[in-house]
């Protein structure tokens, strides 16, 4: 026990409660405290535990834990308009840091944090858990290998329900989660740069909120969150991408439907199925060059959380860069440029117009 890595888990809601069942299939760390200003929440955090919670120290904040020490990496679960103030602590100590998407909910706080985690010790990941589901992986995989040639269109559509409910309500504010474009879509514009391999230079969205929330009121307010919007993202290198969202298509089949056309052959990927199509342009006259390849995942990582495995395979990745020196894939400045993208959009939506990166760039 002494030997394993020593985390401490930042808000225990739901994705709290994520990384510690999906953590409890990583024997090199064991969860030895966790931090949340809510009662309830921390019994959520004992419940998944289970015989590993006898032992484990609870916190109100992050200071308190911080002060105690004892500790080799901490993921940060709390939300969105916490993480700047979270971070504070932990930001320039030797500790690991694990910090959920989005890096923070105002462009300002992400700059200020990617700048502060040039200088931070330990490893800094940002959890950008959509790269790790292992058919999203292998797509990526293919594109970057050359399948469809020259990559030239990229589309992401995600059809699902709404926002659920979170403790307290956070979700349902922009000023808390910095709005929809930077709090679920900062997952797609991170897998555009990783796809393309490029900076995004220009944005246009369209983008509001047309079906839900219209009849919810929180202290009397009405949420202010996009539900569903176009998005293109035009990169430096040429391609352009397309982000179809909406969140009152739950009956559609697959959740996720990812789209790389090149010069040569498109690829398509979709989650849940996890189906890979491979369909290169003479396909048209001899449909028998059509590849269809499925991607198994774990079954243990599936069920261990509800984003198709990816956020153990992702603690994969984070424990390799912390036990083997393997390089972060997902660094503060990642999440700064998806936050990037998301304000921007965000931005775009507001005022109904195409936004230069460079507007808003440090
Ligand atoms: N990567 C993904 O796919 C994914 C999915 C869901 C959520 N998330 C991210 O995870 C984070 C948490 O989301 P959630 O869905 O679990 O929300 P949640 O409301 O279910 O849980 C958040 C928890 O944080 C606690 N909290 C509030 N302020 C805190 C603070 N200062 N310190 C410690 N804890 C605090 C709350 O009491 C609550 O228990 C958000 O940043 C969200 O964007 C990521």
């Amino acid at each position: 026990m002494s030997a394993r890595l020593r985390f401490g888990i930042v808000g225990t809601g739901m994705m709290g409660v994520e990384h510690i069942t999906s953590l409890a299939l990583s024997p090199e760390v064991a969860v030895t405290a966790i931090v949340d200003p809510t009662p309830s929440s921390l019994d959520w955090a004992r419940d998944a535990l289970g015989d590993r919670a006898a032992g484990v120290a609870a916190y109100r904040t992050v200071a308190e834990m911080v002060r105690e020490g004892k500790l080799d990496g901490v993921i940060i679960a709390s939300p969105n308009h916490t993480h700047h103030d979270v971070l504070q602590p932990l930001l320039g100590t030797g500790l690991h840091i694990l910090c959920e998407k989005p890096l923070c909910s105002s462009l300002g706080d992400a700059a200020r944090v990617a700048d502060a985690a040039t200088g931070h010790k330990g490893v800094f990941w940002v959890g950008m858990e959509y790269r790790y589901m292992p058919p999203v992986g292998r797509f990526v995989e293919q594109v970057h290998g050359g399948r469809v040639g020259r990559l030239v269109m990229l589309s992401m559509r995600e059809h699902r329900f709404p926002f659920l409910t979170k403790v307290g309500d956070w979700n349902r504010f922009s000023r808390n989660t910095g709005g929809t474009m930077v709090e679920k879509c900062c997952h797609f514009f991170d897998l555009m740069r990783l796809t393309v391999g490029a900076e995004a230079v220009r944005v246009y969205c369209s983008g509001a909120m047309d079906v839900n929330h219209l009849d919810e009121r929180y202290g009397g307010e009405t949420p202010d969150i996009i539900d569903n919007s176009y998005t293109v993202v035009d990169f430096a290198n040429g391609v352009r991408a397309l982000l179809d969202l909406s969140m009152f298509a739950e009956g559609a089949q697959e959740q996720e439907e990812i789209v790389a056309v090149g010069d040569q052959a498109r690829l398509d990927v979709t989650i849940p199925r996890g189906d890979l199509v491979y369909s290169p342009r003479d396909a048209f006259r001899r449909p028998e060059r059509v590849e269809r390849t499925h991607v198994a995942v774990d079954g243990a990582a599936l069920a261990a959380g509800s984003h198709h495995g990816a956020t153990y395979f992702q603690h994969r990745a984070f424990l390799d860069a912390i036990l083997n020196g393997a390089p972060v894939a997902v660094s503060a400045e990642d999440g700064y440029r998806a936050v990037e993208i998301g304000a921007a959009a965000e931005l775009s939506a507001r005022e109904r117009r195409a936004v230069d990166l460079a507007e808003l760039r440090r």
